[in-house]
């Protein structure tokens, strides 16, 4: 059994490059089934998110080439339209393949993923959205089929800005006979980085990034080559190691406006951070010098892009426990969410949960103690706490970083982290 072996106490500095956005590649090489022949996407993070992803494709049939940063699709002209159970689980994200599959072959079968560790996690507004473009839908016990000639564009009113409901009606639409407006369409940029690529594919899509898209669907669509946004999550995660435990730390290869609300929470807690053409220089709060910038207690909500992102909601609560004063964490987009607080309790963190709001009593001591990441976010955020916690943090199950995150520990050491990974026995 493995872990995060994390000694607390030392200071970062140096810079950190960020890679692609795990939550924008998983889609665009979904979206590369759409068109027949060879794709390129390049600024593929590396990371067992995106090898269970290319697992699926290699499933119906692609051929994925991964070296180093470049994945190389070659995409058949027939390609499989059912995804087995076991990637499904393994990966809950391969549901984006419904939309395309759907379009490219008029069928679709999907695994159900059931729960897992975010709490409930439907997909109601993708099976709709579908079935107003003109699917038929069918439950099977364990799976979902979708089946249309061709599909219809039509008007889809999401009732929440649902990612994954988007991305699956975008691709499915760009091929569907006519015009299709998605409204209340959710923001995040990796929604944009979708619609380049299938614009470059030859798609019609414009509003993206806007609650707005209209698709204006076109017959076919041609293989096309892409660069992968960067990931403004992990930077983000990167920025909140460097506000607990910096120094200097300067995250690159950032686009810092996907940040904008981040960076402002960032700020209210007392982090000073510069914003350059693609990076940003996070001052931390210099403990070697003696003379420490103390964090203040401030209240954050998640919600969709723009809003503060669920997905650095847990390293926000780390530096909220070490914040003087109270500060009140609202959590709306994921139930499952708060499995942090526990472990961070074990370390000595002060929180509170009350339904979907934490009250975290910050500046407290956080000690050193066996933990368990419950999910990729909270690895990564117990891994953050571990920096600035005294004595040894083990974090077991790191299994769940790495999802997400290419090589963690070894970009926090070239930091200056105690950070390694460890066989327990
Ligand atoms: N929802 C429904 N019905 C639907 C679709 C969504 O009830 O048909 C609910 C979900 O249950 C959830 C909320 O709406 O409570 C948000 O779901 P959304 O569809 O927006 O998220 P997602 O597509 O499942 C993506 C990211 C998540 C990220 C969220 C929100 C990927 C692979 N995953 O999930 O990333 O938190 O958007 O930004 O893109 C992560 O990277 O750690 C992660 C969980």
């Amino acid at each position: 059994m493995s872990a995060f072996l994390v000694r607390g106490g030392r200071e970062l500095s140096g810079t950190v490059r960020v890679g692609g956005a795990k939550n924008s590649a998983l889609k665009l090489v979904a979206a590369a089934l759409l068109a027949e022949g060879r794709s390129v996407i390049r600024n593929v993070p590396d990371i067992m998110d995106m090898a269970a992803m290319a697992a699926v494709l290699r499933e119906l049939g692609v051929t994925v080439t991964a070296d180093d940063d470049v994945y190389v699709l070659d995409v058949p002209s027939e390609v499989g339209n059912s995804t087995p159970a076991h990637l499904v689980k393994r990966l809950r994200a391969s549901l984006v393949v419904l939309g395309p599959l759907l379009a490219r072959c008029g069928r679709v079968r999907v695994a159900q993923p059931g729960g897992c560790n975010l709490g409930s996690r439907g997909i109601d507004m993708h099976l709709s959205g579908l079935e107003r473009l003109g699917a038929t839908i069918t439950y099977g016990e364990d799976y979902v089929e979708a089946e249309a000639d061709r599909l219809v564009g039509a008007d889809l009113e999401l009732p929440y800005a649902s990612v994954g409901a988007t991305e699956n009606l975008l691709m499915a639409a760009v091929t569907a006979k006519g015009t299709t407006r998605i409204m209340n369409a959710a923001r995040e940029p990796e929604i944009a980085d979708l619609a380049a690529y299938l614009t470059s594919m030859g798609a019609q899509v414009g509003g993206a990034g806007t609650s707005q898209i209209a698709i204006h669907g076109v017959t076919r669509l041609s293989p096309a080559n892409h660069v992968v946004v960067p990931d403004r999550i992990e930077a983000g995660t990167y920025a909140a190691a460097a506000a607990l435990a910096g120094g200097e730390v300067k995250v690159d290869a950032v686009v810092p406006g996907h940040l904008r609300m981040a960076l402002s929470k960032l700020r209210a807690l007392g982090v000073e951070i510069d914003e350059g053409d693609g990076h940003l220089v996070v001052h931390g709060p210099l403990r070697a010098t003696g003379n420490p910038r103390r964090l203040r207690a401030v209240d954050i909500v998640t919600l969709p892009y723009p809003g503060f992102p669920t997905d650095l909601q847990p390293q926000l609560l780390v530096l909220l426990s070490q914040a003087h004063g109270s500060s009140m964490l609202t959590e709306n987009v994921f139930d499952g969410r708060f499995s942090v607080v526990d472990q961070l309790r074990l370390m000595g963190a002060d929180i509170t949960l009350e339904g979907h709001h934490a009250i975290v009593r910050g500046a407290r001591l956080l000690r050193g103690a066996p933990v368990r990441a419950t999910d990729l976010r909270a690895g990564a955020a117990l891994v953050l706490a571990g920096l600035v916690a005294e004595g040894e943090t083990v974090v077991a199950e790191p299994h769940h970083v790495d999802r997400g995150y290419s090589d963690f520990a070894t970009r926090l050491r070239a930091l200056g982290a105690d950070v390694e990974r460890t066989d327990l026995h």
